[in-house]
């Protein structure tokens, strides 16, 4: 099944305006340009490379990181603290959070979206279930996952998509789901996913219409290890369209609120998973936009999110931080607080 033709609801957004271009149809031009992607993608997972903006290149220190993890849950054994830190991983908090724009379109006030990040689902066993559970049966209008849907980075993948599955047609969306890729995924992960009916967004954008009115939603691929220059192109698009983009992670702001982008909903850090007394992180996973690591920000007019993330990885445990399962409720009207909008901000939710 391709979600691009079956959904009536979401239509990609790639279109040419010259006269001299004869394009290919819509899915084919999608296959070769995936290809391209799925090609550099696959050497650079092999290769362990991380690619940062400007250029940066080297290999990604997540198996380091991993021991250094496993070594730090025999502490919290041998501390006793280890069943309280999964005990904290397991308390996920549903949290319904309103959002004003000035330049909603109308058809789109009280819009709800449902945001679940960082699922991790082979770091912990039922969380599926208990997201559910949290949800009781409640309908959105669309729902957006915004990447780290395991937490291997290599190797078989079946089980993770299975238990996707599961969770997704128990949820009910109106307008279907959106997807994009994290850095614990992989690139043949792609396929599978839209076959259990998820559209991803690989630095590509869709439109969502509601009534005659649309909003653009423009979905990257990770930034925080693979890192292309398409990530940013994705990003260009026409500033009178009410935009929403996702990102795994926050380290794109800056270059979206240039571009107009007027929501970024992004996740990856956890919140810091294991923070000190008073929430403040001790390890953020961030090369830029380090003060966005969590919460409800503004940045030079745009709003952003980032996601605390529903499951947890290295081990699963949490201090001083929680799971969080988002809703969003959109309102068109003016911002309240202007000073917050123009300048940078940040605050918990
Ligand atoms: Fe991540």
């Amino acid at each position: 099944m391709n979600p691009i033709s079956s959904n009536p609801q979401i239509q990609s957004a790639h279109e040419t305006h010259s006269p001299y271009i004869h394009p290919l149809p819509p899915e084919q031009r999608l296959i070769n340009r995936r290809q391209v992607w799925a090609a550099n993608r696959f050497w650079m997972e092999i290769d362990n490379m991380k690619t940062k903006r400007y250029g940066n290149k080297g290999r990604h220190h997540w198996y380091e990181l991993l021991f250094m993890m496993k070594s730090f849950k025999w502490m919290l054994r041998f501390l006793g603290l280890y069943k309280w830190g999964v005990r904290n991983a397991k308390n996920i908090i549903l949290k319904e959070i309103p959002l004003y724009f000035p330049n909603l379109p109308k058809a789109f006030e009280a819009f709800t979206i449902l945001h679940l990040s960082d699922l991790h689902l082979d770091g912990m066993k039922g969380l599926e279930n208990r997201i559910l559970h949290s949800l009781q049966d409640r309908t959105v209008d669309l729902c957006v996952l915004t990447g780290d849907y395991r937490t291997k980075l290599h190797g078989f993948h079946k089980q993770i998509i299975n238990s996707l599955k599961y969770l997704i047609d128990n949820i009910d969306s109106r307008q279907g789901f959106v997807g994009i890729l994290g850095n614990h995924d992989g690139c043949h992960m792609v396929n599978p996913l839209e076959q259990i009916g998820i559209h991803m967004l690989i630095n590509e954008a869709c439109r969502i219409h509601r009534d005659n009115e649309r909003i653009l939603i423009i979905g990257t691929d990770d930034v925080h290890y693979y890192y292309t220059d398409q990530a940013l192109h994705a990003l260009e698009h026409d500033n009178e369209e009410f935009s929403l983009a996702l990102v795994h992670s926050p380290e794109l702001y800056d270059m979206a609120s240039k571009m107009g982008v007027d929501l970024y909903l992004c996740g990856h850090t956890h919140g810091g998973q294991v923070c000190l007394p008073g929430g403040k992180a001790v390890i953020k996973h961030l090369n830029r936009g380090r003060k966005y690591y969590r919460g409800h920000w503004h940045y030079r007019g745009m709003q952003g999110i980032t996601h605390s993330g529903v499951g947890t990885s290295g081990i699963p445990v949490r201090f001083n931080t929680q799971g969080e399962i988002l809703i969003y409720r959109l309102h068109r009207q003016p911002v309240l607080n202007r000073k917050n909008c123009n300048n940078s901000s940040r605050q918990n939710i």
